[in-house]
């Protein structure tokens, strides 16, 4: 039986790989899910047959019932979540990941320290007081920033008081605490390490940790949440790696590198989507702590008028947001271009910003979903220099990704690159009101002459202008 147990390893690391590789395409993405989810069985099941060979006599009730109730909270939380919560979700799971991580190589470098269990062989009690502060200082972290993050997704809630309500709150002398603090933390882990049996370091260590978490994500906010949620998901990955270092369990080894480093690759995607850099988010306080005030006016159009418009427009580009995801309006949208194609022959595509909506290929879910074919998803580099040609710019629930505000050196949104949609011929927005997306900035395109405005909700004014085209 224990020569299966390395296969068994081997096996649900291949499955997360192959599962991560199929990841990289829409198309195969749910077969991607389903294998890291089966490696995921696989590596439990072989771990729970690895203790019982190594230790006998396993405490099952308590595994039974851990299993239970952990599948249950996942699966209301899973039927519960709204697609436009998915990020809250995310950054949830990481923080409970990196502090699972962390309870776990505490608990086993508790016992060595005890005396009540053997350090593996090749290890000492030194470099298991490394791994273990080093999961400390990751795990923690990753719990008390991933849950400020959350909060800062939501919105903030009341209880917490003005700080919580509020995206950012980062005065410059925050970065040398920042500085200090991970400085303490990882001189507390030398001074564990020197004298291992101490545990008062690894209290301290948990303590500083946590305070760093928050000191790190208080000050981000606007545009940079994307990027910090990827960071905190690498972070509970390379957790899981430290203690599957403790806890001699190669698989976790395997899978929180691969969590680590797949995170971390995304982490530098989003930064270059947004034009900034690591540093530059950690560091530099970004997205000011009030959303900009709305005092100009447009009058709005209606459905009737845009189907007149779009008739006898040769290429129509359609820009989803965020409005798409709340509204639920993918399958009026995607009806909307096939009666432009079918009616008036017209070349549709669809542009997508890398971090239009709340998470990352946020539209893409929702227009796989209704069926849009994926050649029709141009990413934004590609579509960007076909908008001087393009009759239509059809902009739904979309602000912050097309708001050219962000050609300006200054504001929450500087620097990031854009949908170039004001560059369309017209420019059709549907949208509730003229209010500010999600970094709180007021967007000139609105108001320019050659847009007009669809006041409602995506999913109303879709059904509506479909109408008013079928009965052209
Ligand atoms: P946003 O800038 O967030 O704007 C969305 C717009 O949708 C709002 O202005 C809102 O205007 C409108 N809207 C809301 N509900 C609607 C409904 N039912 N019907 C029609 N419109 C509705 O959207 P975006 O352009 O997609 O930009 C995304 C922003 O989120 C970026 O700043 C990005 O950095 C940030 N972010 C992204 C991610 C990822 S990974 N994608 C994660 C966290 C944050 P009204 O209220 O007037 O309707």
């Amino acid at each position: 039986m224990e020569a299966w147990i390395p296969l068994g390893y081997l096996l649900s690391a291949a499955l997360f790989i192959f599962g991560l590789k199929k990841l990289g395409h829409p198309r195969t993405a749910p077969r991607g899910n389903q294998y890291g989810a089966m490696g995921m069985l696989v590596a439990v099941l072989t771990t729970i047959v690895d203790m019982q060979l190594a230790s006998g006599g396993m405490n099952w009730e308590l595994i039974i019932a851990g299993l239970v109730v952990g599948s249950v909270i996942g699966i209301i939380m899973a039927i519960k979540v709204e697609m436009t919560g998915m990020p809250e979700l995310v950054a949830l799971f990481n923080g409970f990941g990196g502090a699972a991580s962390a309870l776990v190589a505490l608990s086993e470098t508790w016992k060595y320290i005890e005396g009540s269990a053997v350090v593996p062989e090749g290890l000492t009690l030194q470099v298991i007081m490394l791994a273990a502060g080093l999961s400390a200082l990751v795990g923690w972290m990753t719990l008390t920033g991933s849950i400020l993050a959350m909060f800062k997704l939501k919105g903030g809630i009341e209880i917490f008081g003005k700080w919580f309500s509020t995206p950012t709150w980062g005065p410059s002398w925050l970065n040398p605490v920042k500085v200090l603090l991970t400085l303490s933390v990882l001189a507390l882990i030398v001074m564990a390490i020197g004298e291992p049996t101490n545990t008062n370091y690894l209290w301290a260590i948990i303590g500083i940790s946590c305070l760093l978490g928050i000191v790190l994500v208080l000050p981000i906010g606007g545009a940079d949440m994307p990027v910090v949620v990827s960071l905190l998901n690498s972070l509970s990955g390379i957790a899981a790696a430290f203690t599957g270092f403790i806890i001699s369990n190669p698989v976790l080894i395997v899978a929180g590198s691969l969590v680590g480093a797949s995170g971390l690759i995304l982490t530098f995607i989003m930064c270059k989507a947004m034009n900034r850099t690591l540093p530059d988010v950690l560091f530099k306080s970004f997205g000011g702590t009030t959303k900009e005030t709305v005092t100009r006016t447009k009058v709005g159009s209606d459905p009737d008028e845009v189907a007149m418009m779009v008739d006898g427009a040769q290429k129509v580009i359609i820009v989803p947001g965020y409005g798409m995801a709340v509204s639920q309006c993918q399958h009026q949208v995607k009806e909307f271009g096939d009666l432009l194609e079918e009616k008036f022959d017209t070349e549709v595509k669809y542009a997508i910003h890398p971090v239009a909506g709340r998470m990352p290929g946020h539209m893409n879910v929702l227009l796989a979903e209704a069926n849009v074919p994926y050649e029709q998803l141009i990413e934004m580099d590609e579509i960007n220099p076909e908008f001087p040609e393009c009759d239509v710019a059809v902009i739904i629930g979309a602000n912050d990704t097309c708001n050219p505000a962000a050609r300006t050196g200054e504001g929450p949104l500087a620097g990031m690159p854009i949908i170039d949609a004001d560059q369309a011929r017209t420019v059709v927005i549907i949208k509730r009101s003229l209010s500010v997306g999600y970094a709180g900035v007021d967007n000139d395109l609105f108001y320019m002459d050659k847009t007009m405005m669809l006041f409602g909700d995506g999913k109303a004014m879709m059904t509506g202008l479909n109408n008013a085209i079928k009965e052209i």
